[in-house]
């Protein structure tokens, strides 16, 4: 038999890691001969629960899943792991400031970025979901220096698979004969759902669907406002979806995504004008375990604005966090 995968999983109590632990262990993510062992990291005081989704687990009967890990301690979880999904973050509680929000999270990827320098396998591939996603994984590439940038990614892909939809509907064609989709920017409002370069069996989809403003004035809003829609709904954010999402990232990531474009968080390298080292959902084609950006697109004005308004978003972000960490080892030191 093969040797399991080592995949850590943090917020494995929350309601992503509810659907998104059931489908990685049932072979969802690897496929149906590759064993796994999950390494479930969430804070102390949710461990009782994260013990009765392993009880769950269990009782699934899975045969491919070889283990179940449950700690509290990053340097545990991420030990000698093959990838990683970090879903676990710090909501929004009432009354508080973006400024504390900021803070709060950039402590928790710092120290998980930490944890993973030192831990975790040298080429585990880590996806971040936890919100800010693509901040969150700037702060962790920013503490994992032993891992090569492009190692790290964040999650646009519920973006990208909203945007897919809503245009196959549209089109009346089936989802999955839709390619190069692209999404841009930061899981936000701001981020860009870009049709320019889609297209169905060849044929261009803005031809197909033959109205011209139908991406501004339909997909672009719908897909920004998708995820309120869903909680107004539910009552509670997206879940399942968004643990698909997290699995068609990370499925296409290191199997390969057969020459189809998709969209990912990833480093800048600098190109379409966005800043380099920057966080940012770009479209990207993968080979097993390794990414390709699309590289030489040319933008209109209207892609390049857009975009840039996205960077402008996640520049702020990021400076402002980066503010903060600088605050936070400073009185660190002090102590
Ligand atoms: P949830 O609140 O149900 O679960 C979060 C879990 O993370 C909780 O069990 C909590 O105890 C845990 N956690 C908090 N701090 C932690 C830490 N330092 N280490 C380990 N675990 C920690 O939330 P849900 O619905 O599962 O969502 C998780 C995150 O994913 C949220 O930040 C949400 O905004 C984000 N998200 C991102 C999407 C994206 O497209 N990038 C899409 C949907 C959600």
């Amino acid at each position: 038999a093969k040797p399991p995968v080592h995949i850590a999983i943090s917020g494995a109590a929350g309601q992503i890691c509810y659907a998104l632990l059931f489908r990685i262990a049932c072979g969802d993510l690897l496929g149906p001969d590759q064993p796994v062992r999950l390494q479930l990291l969430d804070l102390e005081q949710a461990l009782p629960a994260v013990w009765g989704v392993v009880m769950e687990l269990e009782d699934c009967a899975f045969p491919l899943l070889e283990g179940v890990d449950v700690t509290a301690d990053p340097h545990v979880a991420f030990a000698d792991i093959d990838a990683a999904f970090l879903v676990g973050s710090r909501p929004r509680s009432k009354g508080m400031e973006r400024r504390d929000l900021l803070a709060a999270n950039a402590a928790i990827f710092r120290t998980q970025g930490q944890a993973l320098d030192r831990a975790a396998k040298r080429e585990a591939r880590v996806l971040v979901v936890g919100n800010p996603a693509n901040t969150n994984a700037w702060v962790l590439a920013e503490h994992a220096p032993g891992f090569a940038r492009d190692n790290i990614t964040s999650m646009i892909r519920l973006d990208h698979n909203r945007a897919a939809s809503q245009l196959a509907t549209q089109a009346n064609v089936n989802v999955g004969e839709i390619e190069r989709l692209a999404v841009w920017g930061n899981h936000s409002p701001t981020m860009y759902a870009d049709w320019t370069n889609a297209v169905v069996g060849g044929e261009p989809l803005p031809r197909l669907i033959g109205d011209p403003d139908w991406c501004t004035d339909t997909l672009i809003p719908q897909v920004a406002q998708r995820g309120t829609a869903i909680i107004e709904a539910r009552g509670a954010s997206s879940a399942a979806s968004a643990a698909n999402a997290a699995l068609d990232h990370m499925r296409d990531w290191l199997l390969g995504s057969d020459g189809r474009w998709v969209s990912m968080g990833l480093s800048s390298t600098g190109e379409y004008d966005i800043p380099e080292g920057l966080m940012c959902g770009v479209p990207a084609i993968c080979s097993p375990g390794s990414v390709e950006r699309v590289s030489g697109l040319r933008l209109d004005d209207f892609q390049h604005m857009m975009i840039q308004r996205s960077v402008a978003e996640l520049v702020q972000e990021r400076d402002a966090v980066s503010l903060l960490l600088k605050e936070q080892s400073v009185s660190s030191a002090d102590r």
